[in-house]
Formats: structure tokens, sequence, C-alpha cells
């Protein structure tokens, strides 16, 4: 919702009343001009009502720098309609269950101000870093410097997941990102880094660092991997992390053009991501209603 544009439920309502949709022949437009429009009684009012689908498996229609897995992601097209509908270039959009950061990506796609929250940091760590988006030359460059030690384990055995030599590339670089996060050296090739190797921890394809496990970000014990392997008759194989990581990142950023990525680089200096309870964002000032 904007600061600017709709201080009130009743301008919000009239706008409503009016609201006509914008079937601009562009390509981001042809779905919101397929919408149907027709009118329901609420209360004795005749409200107008907009039908169509905005979530649809032609995933690859939104932006390709969505694309990170997350639990009960929605697609960009949703968020758009809306932000689009009710708010103005630099008008603030703030989503206070932001998850993967659709919203708040799709917001500054669109040349709004971000605001973000969300109770769980994984949100904040993969939202953030698509705002300063990377060169892939930079990208390769940084993480060839990353040193790997071929010993590194983690402190419990992940040998249900990972084969040896992935696992202590895995280690290696959550040493490296520690390092730097403790040092105060972490910048925005690194918060890219983490962000990527975070989402390909574990999943379904060779993608993934992991054997065939449950999709990113949802967890299963050893014990139960141990089962998944046997019954899959699967032992974890190596998967190069580096390479992984620029593989994915070039996905992310094949639709991005250079001028998108300036407008993303220049949202992210007003950008705000809290990690709070939706109920207690204490950074976000409570605006007067009127
Ligand atoms: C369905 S996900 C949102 C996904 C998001 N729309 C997207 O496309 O990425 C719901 C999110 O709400 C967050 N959440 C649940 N309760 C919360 C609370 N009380 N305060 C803040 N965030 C909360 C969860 O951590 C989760 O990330």
């Amino acid at each position: 919702m904007t600061e600017t544009r709709m201080t009130s439920q009743a301008e919000l309502r009239k706008y409503l009343r009016t609201f006509r949709l914008n079937a601009a022949p562009t390509s981001q437009a042809s779905d919101e001009s397929r919408a149907v429009v027709d009118h329901i009684d609420i209360a004795g009012r005749r409200i107008p009502r907009f039908t169509n689908e905005f979530w649809t498996a032609k995933q690859r229609q939104a932006s390709s720098l969505h694309e990170v897995a997350y639990r009960a992601c929605f697609k960009g097209q949703l968020p758009r309609f809306f932000i689009r509908l009710l708010s103005g270039a630099g008008d603030v959009i703030y989503d206070p269950f932001s998850g993967r950061g659709t919203t708040a990506i799709e917001a500054a796609l669109l040349g709004r101000n971000v605001i973000a929250n969300d109770i769980n940091p994984l949100s904040r760590m993969l939202a953030k870093p698509r705002l300063r988006i990377p060169r892939p030359d930079d990208l390769a460059e940084r993480l060839a410097q990353i040193p790997v030690e071929p010993s590194a384990r983690a402190d419990i055995d992940l040998a249900m997941f990972y084969y040896p030599k992935t696992e202590a590339e895995i280690v290696s670089l959550k040493n490296y990102l520690q390092t730097r996060r403790n040092d105060g050296n972490e910048d925005t090739l690194d918060a890219w880094i983490r962000m990527i190797a975070t989402n390909r921890l574990t999943g379904h394809s060779p993608g993934f660092f992991s054997v065939y496990t449950l999709p990113p970000n949802q967890a299963v014990s050893p014990e139960s991997q141990r089962k998944i392997n046997q019954k899959r008759a699967q032992s974890p194989d190596y998967r190069d992390v580096k390479q992984l990581i620029l593989r994915k990142s070039k996905s992310l950023l094949r639709g991005i053009s250079p001028q998108q990525a300036r407008q993303l680089a220049a949202i992210a200096e007003n950008a705000r991501f809290f990690t709070d309870d939706a109920r207690k964002t204490r950074g976000i000032p409570t605006l007067p209603c009127s």
C-alpha cells in the first residue's frame, strides 16, 4: 500500500469504483487487459469486480529475478497487478510477510520504494541482495578467490546429503562468508553468493548441492535422508558448488537489462528489510489514518 496516494479507506473505495484496467499494448499489460469486469452487490452497493488469473503455471513470464525457491511464494504478476493499480512511481510498497521478496522485487522493478518484513531471517537474506545485481564476471572472479579447504567438514554428519568434496566446498564457503561478515567486510558480492548458496543447499535436481532430498528450505533428519537414499538406491555424487552458484546466478540475471539493474540499485539505496513479527515492526513509523 502506498503512503502518498491511498491515505484513507474512503479514497481507496473511490479509486476502486472508478478503476479501469490499463489495456496499453505492452506485454506486461496484456494479461491484465484480459480481465473480466462485472459488478456485485455488497450491502446495497454496486461494487466492480475484476476477475483474471495472475497465478498460472507460466512462471517464466515473470522476471527471472524471482526464481528463488521459497515455500508458498506467489508469482510476480500477482503483486505487480496490485502495485500498478494502487501506486505510482516513487511510492512506498510495504510487504509485512515478504517471504522470498516477490512483492519487494516486483515493486523495485516498477520503480517503487520498498519496505519488506518477515519474521524468518531467511527472507531478508534472499530478497535484499537481489536489488544489487552483480556482474557475472565479478561474481566469477570473487568465487575463484574463495579458498577451499579439502578436509573441511560440518559439525554434524552430513554424508547422507553431500559428497565429501562438495561438503568441503560448502563448509569452506560458509567459513569465508562468516569471516567476511565478522570482520565487517561483507559486500554485495558476498551477500549475493550467500543468497544463492543458501538456496542451493538442498533440492531435487543436480542444480542443488545435495543428493535428491526435499525442496529448498525444507529439512529432513539425517535418518529420514538415509531412508530416502535407500528407497531411491541413491548416494550423493559430486556437485561443483562454485559452478552451481554461477549457473544459478546467470539464470536469475538472464532477463535483467542494464537499465533495470540501475533502477534496482537506485531503489536499494532507500530499501529497508526487517525481520520482526509483523505486529511489532518498530522500525516502521506508524502513519496517521485519515
Ligand atoms: C506465504 S509466505 C509469503 C511469500 C511471499 N508472498 C512470496 O511470494 O515470497 C508467508 C510468510 O509470512 C511470514 N510470517 C508468518 N508469520 C509472521 C509474522 N507474525 N510476522 C512476520 N512474518 C510472518 C513467514 O515467515 C513467511 O515467510
